[in-house]
């Protein structure tokens, strides 16, 4: 056992066991971090205080009471009775030395892994014939550092990237490729700027239609209608130039993500369409359990407690007045699925926050229909991104740069500042480098905020080698690297042996690697993954300012501190992995 508050929790609640009877073998022990301004100590357990409650009492007394019961063994140094009646536990230094060095040696750096799971996680989903939106990559991004900490954990992740290939924009796709020919320049740009083809299409249907008198400029939107009509009717010629234009933003997307080394590949996609077939029965099927009903012409379902405007009831709309189905009928199709065929312990949603009245209203439907068996669907509500102007950063607009650019752009700042920081290495490798720091950059600001607030996209701040950023961690381990290569060691054999405040401060640090993914698997917050490296890094900082490594004072202190540099860097590697970020050797 690695992680002292694991190994304090049953000798708590022994001691309670002992002083107060049988049933109090299991109490929660409320062991928390200490309160570093109050007290020296290393955890505050706050057993007493509803224990006190509970027994009637005074705290104080039951707090003496645990103290006097409780086996210190070799992992407690000192108790102390503090304020109302919490006790302030320091472990023994020895102990954690022993813990940090038998870290070394787990492939997990402590990761105690819990019940295996099967997660489904719907990421990415980015609509083929729409503009990509940041928030699909922010999507993409928290979705694969989630896939990554699960996997970690040990669990079975089945990935789903949820594309939009399916529906009424499509037609109009078609009319235009069909109009620029399917291997003019202009078709290629669904390879390379699949932005800039949806807007043209876009912008041809808006003009047709506003054409005063009608039909004046053409009937571009009168065909882009009746050629959606083809495609559901399954149209040979037109499913056809259909597969054409999916297969273009498949090699787009595939391009996107191994540039950003996200984890998502063809075999992931579940689009919109590979549930199209399910939709007339589902239709069905709510309209014989009496949860749908016709209304203006459409198929809609009404739930309890949820009202719009004017406190109408709010319909959830699954088969359009027009006989199209609406998002809200695939999304019945997704939790089916991933309930009843795939049998999601957990189904993530990792979709922007402002759908979850809709992923709520669907799988209120779901449960109603039985469609919900042992599955716990779940949304990872994404936040806007927004511009250093507090404006949100819309792609639509034409005059703020879309996704690409801001890739592009994240790209040619990281290659700045290490031609700036390196000069001296060839290109080629500087190149390797700026794009794992690119990547980086991008993610961790992705990343180290809470995945349902918004967030400032400010390059000059990301990319920057100081600061809370992804760079940093990256330059933190590299640091490590030549310092363990100056000692001329590759791998130190230890043990660690703490002495100094700075070398325990950094032990303690890295035991609690293991409980922050932990906690990362069970709250699917990544940005407390974040936090933890970032102030992993920082009290490394603070131990090598302290504590001299190479030139330590005899060999065995050496040694030990070497270890503590080795197993610090292999946590942060492992840390940064989990938020798809790579270590560079060097930078
Ligand atoms: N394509 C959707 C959009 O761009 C996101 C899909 C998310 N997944 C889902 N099962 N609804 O907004």
């Amino acid at each position: 056992m690695t992680d002292p508050i694991a190994a304090l929790t049953p000798r708590v609640q022994e001691a309670m066991a002992a002083a107060f009877g049988a049933d109090w073998a299991e109490a929660d022990p409320v062991i928390r971090p200490a309160n570093k301004r109050q007290t020296d100590a290393d955890v505050q357990v706050n057993a007493a205080m509803a224990a006190g409650k509970r027994l009637g009492r005074p705290p104080r007394e039951v707090a003496q009471a645990i103290v006097d019961h409780l086996d210190h063994g070799d992992l407690v140094e000192q108790v102390e009775i503090a304020g109302p009646g919490f006790l302030n536990v320091t472990f023994s230094s020895a102990w954690i030395g022993r813990a940090a060095t038998a870290l070394r040696e787990d492939d997990h750096f402590g990761v105690v892994r819990p019940p295996q799971q099967t997660v489904v996680v719907d990421y990415s989903s980015v609509n083929a014939a729409k503009e990509m939106h940041v928030a699909h990559l922010r999507s993409a991004v928290v979705g694969d550092s989630l896939v990554r900490t699960l996997e970690y954990l040990g669990h079975d992740v089945i990935r789903q990237n949820h594309l939009g290939d399916w529906g009424t924009p499509f037609g109009m796709l078609i009319e235009h490729l069909l109009e620029v020919g399917e291997d003019s320049d202009d078709a290629r740009l669904l390879q390379s700027d699949p932005n800039a083809f949806y807007r043209a299409a876009r912008g041809k249907f808006t003009t047709a239609e506003n054409a005063e008198p009608a039909g004046s400029v053409g009937d571009f939107d009168v065909r882009s209608r009746r050629r959606v009509t083809l495609l559901q009717a399954g149209e040979e010629d037109t499913l056809r130039l259909w597969r054409e234009i999916l297969e273009l933003s498949r090699v787009y997307l595939n391009r996107v993500y191994g540039e950003l080394d996200i984890t998502l590949t063809d075999d992931d996609i579940a689009g919109e369409s590979s549930y199209n077939d399910e939709l007339p029965g589902i239709c069905d099927a709510l309209q014989e359990k009496g949860l749908a009903v016709i209304s203006e012409g459409a198929l809609c379902v009404f739930l309890d407690g949820y009202r719009g405007r004017d406190d109408k009831p709010l319909p959830l709309i699954v088969r359009k007045s027009d006989g199209g189905y609406g998002y809200p009928a695939t999304d019945l199709a997704t939790i089916r699925h991933r309930s009843l065929d795939l049998h999601a312990d957990r189904a993530l949603y990792v979709v922007g926050a402002p759908q979850h009245l809709h992923f709520q209203m669907v799988w209120e439907t779901a449960r109603l229909a039985g469609w919900i068996k042992d599955t716990e669907p779940i949304h990872v509500q994404i936040g806007n991104v927004v511009g250093t102007d507090g404006k949100i950063l819309r792609t639509r607009s034409g005059e703020v740069a879309d996704l690409q650019h801001l890739v592009d752009a994240a790209f040619a700042k990281a290659a700045e500042v290490i031609a700036e920081s390196r000069p001296e290495l060839d290109a080629q490798t500087r190149d390797v480098i700026s794009h794992q720091v690119g990547v980086a950059a991008l993610k961790y600001a992705d990343l180290s905020v809470a995945h349902d607030s918004g967030y400032t996209f400010d390059l000059d701040r990301m990319v920057a080698l100081t600061g809370d950023t992804g760079p940093y961690l990256q330059y933190a381990t590299t640091r490590i690297r030549s310092i363990l290569a100056r000692a001329g060691v590759v791998e130190p054999v230890g043990p660690i042996v703490v002495r100094e405040p700075a070398e325990r401060a950094l032990a303690l640090r890295l035991l609690d690697f293991g409980a922050v993914v932990v906690q990362v698997g069970e709250t699917l917050e990544p940005h407390r993954l974040c936090t933890y490296l970032s102030e992993l890094a920082q009290t490394f900082s603070t131990f090598y300012e302290q504590c001299p490594v190479v030139k330590a004072e005899d060999d065995e202190v050496r040694e030990s501190r070497l270890a503590l540099c080795h197993l610090t860097r292999a946590v942060l590697v492992d840390g940064l992995g989990l938020l798809g970020i790579t270590a560079p050797d060097q930078m």
